[in-house]
């Protein structure tokens, strides 16, 4: 299961990610929020981040204006790689180097179009492990 959430600048690119998600048959939970409202991205990343801590959710899906913000603020959640995405290549390497396990977009720079298609890249790339978790388990030494 895929947790999903936005702030309100993200909030119409979750929308259509859910049907994309829905046509695809991926099952996902919806985090809020739940229309234009503003509201603060940290909080809106939260609820998702702590469904991947506690295994709730396999993987999530995050998204504000940028995805600067919501990236930031969910990779300080422990266990958390928040991985911005904004092309295919680096959403395929997001998962196949640094496995990422939640990633971030911008509802106000990215097309929905490639956003489905980095989303879809992410989804079907595995995690080349190896030296590669040897390099994550250095990034999880850093939190502690
Ligand atoms: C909200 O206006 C905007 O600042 C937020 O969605 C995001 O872009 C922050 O990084």
């Amino acid at each position: 299961m895929l947790a999903i959430g936005s702030d309100h600048g993200g909030y119409e690119l979750k929308e259509h990610i859910k049907k994309h998600l829905e046509e695809k048959g991926v099952e996902f939970k919806d985090y809020g929020t739940y229309s234009e409202a503003s509201v603060d991205y940290p909080d809106c990343a939260r609820p998702v981040c702590e469904a991947v801590q506690n295994g709730d959710a396999e993987a999530g899906i995050l998204v504000c204006g940028t995805g600067i913000g919501i990236s930031m603020a969910a990779n300080k959640f422990k266990g958390i790689r928040a991985a911005l995405i904004s092309d295919v290549f680096s959403a395929k390497m997001s998962k196949e180097h640094n496995n990422a396990n939640i990633v971030c977009l911008g509802g106000r720079v990215t097309g929905r179009e490639l956003a489905f298609m980095m989303i879809d890249e992410w989804m079907n790339t595995k995690f080349a492990g190896g030296r590669h978790a040897e390099r994550i388990a250095k990034i999880h030494a850093i939190e502690g």
